[in-house]
C-alpha cells in the first residue's frame, strides 16, 4: 500500500455502538487500514475537522512514535487518534499526554485486570514491558496562543504477535500471559470513557497524583538520554505540568521533554 492510501470500512460498527454514548466523539472514521492514523487525523484537523471526530485503524503500516521514530504496529493491535482542541496555552499541551497516560491506565486495569504502570511521559507498563504508546501532535496556529488543534495518538499492542528481536524485552502486548482474548472495542470504549472524563478538568490537571502514583521512574536511578550526552539521574518527582523532576550531581534539574531508560 502506498503512503496515505486507505480503506473505509462499513458504518454502524460494533465500535460505533460501544462508542455511541461518549459525550466528547462524535464521529468515528473506522479505517481496515493505514499508514498513521495521527497523520489521518491533523488531515482532517487541518481540514476544519471539529473536536471529537476519532479514525481508528485496523492495521497501520507506518506508525508515528515520539521523536521522529517510527512505531511498531503489530497487526492485532489497536491504532486510533482523537482530533481535541482545547482552549489551554500551547506550552500546556504535554497536559493531554499525561492525561490520556493515565486515562488508558484506567482504561486498560478495568478491562483487563491488571496493574499498569506509567513510565514518564507516554508509556503504559505491564509486567515491565511497554504495552501502548501516546503520541499528541499539536497544529500550531501563530495568530493564537492556544494550539489550533491537538490530535491525540493511542497505540496499544493487544494479540500476541512476533515481535523483532531487538524489541523482544521492551515491547509486550495484553494478551501476552493470558488464554482469554480481550474484545478491543470494549478497551477502545474504556479509554475513551475515562479520558473524556479527565479531559473536561485538563488545565487543573487534577489526574497527576494519580500519574505519580503509577509513575514506574519514581525514585529511581535513570539514565538521562541526552544530546550532548547520556548521565545517570535520580527521579525525585513529576510536577503538576508534567515535567521529571531529576537529581543530577546533587542539583535538582527539570526534564520537559526528551528520554530516560531504567531497568524494570
Ligand atoms: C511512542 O511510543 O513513541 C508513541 C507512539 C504513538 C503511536 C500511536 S499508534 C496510533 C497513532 N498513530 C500514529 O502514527 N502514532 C500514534
Amino acid at each position: 500500500m502506498e503512503n496515505g492510501c486507505e480503506l473505509q470500512k462499513e458504518t454502524g460498527s460494533e465500535l460505533v455502538l460501544c462508542l455511541e454514548s461518549n459525550a466528547l466523539i462524535h464521529t468515528v472514521r473506522e479505517l481496515a487500514e493505514t499508514d498513521s492514523t495521527n497523520r489521518v487525523a491533523k488531515e482532517l484537523a487541518a481540514g476544519g475537522a471539529s473536536e471529537g471526530v476519532l479514525v481508528v485503524a485496523e492495521q497501520q503500516r507506518n506508525g508515528r512514535g515520539r521523536l521522529g521514530r517510527s512505531f511498531f504496529s503489530p497487526d492485532g493491535g489497536i491504532y486510533m487518534s482523537l482530533i481535541l482542541r482545547p482552549r489551554i496555552p500551547a506550552e500546556k499541551a504535554v497536559l493531554v499526554t499525561t492525561c490520556a497516560a493515565v486515562a488508558v491506565a484506567r482504561a486498560i486495569d478495568r478491562v483487563c485486570g491488571c496493574r499498569t504502570g506509567i513510565k514518564w511521559v507516554n508509556d503504559i507498563f505491564v509486567d515491565g514491558k511497554k504495552v501502548c504508546g501516546i503520541l499528541a501532535e499539536a497544529g500550531l496556529s501563530p495568530e493564537s496562543e492556544h494550539p489550533d488543534y491537538i490530535v491525540l495518538g493511542i497505540g496499544i499492542n493487544v494479540r500476541k504477535q512476533s515481535v523483532p528481536e531487538e524489541l523482544k524485552d521492551i515491547v509486550g502486548c495484553l494478551e501476552e500471559n493470558r488464554t482469554d482474548t480481550i474484545k478491543k472495542e470494549v478497551l477502545i470504549a474504556a479509554v475513551w470513557e475515562e479520558f473524556s472524563e479527565l479531559y473536561q478538568n485538563l488545565s487543573t490537571a487534577v489526574y497527576m497524583d494519580e500519574y505519580r502514583e503509577r509513575s514506574v521512574l519514581l525514585g529511581r536511578e535513570v539514565t538521562v538520554l541526552a544530546p550532548e550526552g547520556n548521565y545517570k539521574a535520580v527521579v525525585t518527582d513529576i510536577d503538576q505540568e508534567g515535567r521529571l523532576v531529576i537529581l543530577r550531581e546533587g542539583k535538582s534539574v527539570l526534564l520537559s521533554s526528551g528520554e530516560v531508560s531504567v531497568r524494570l
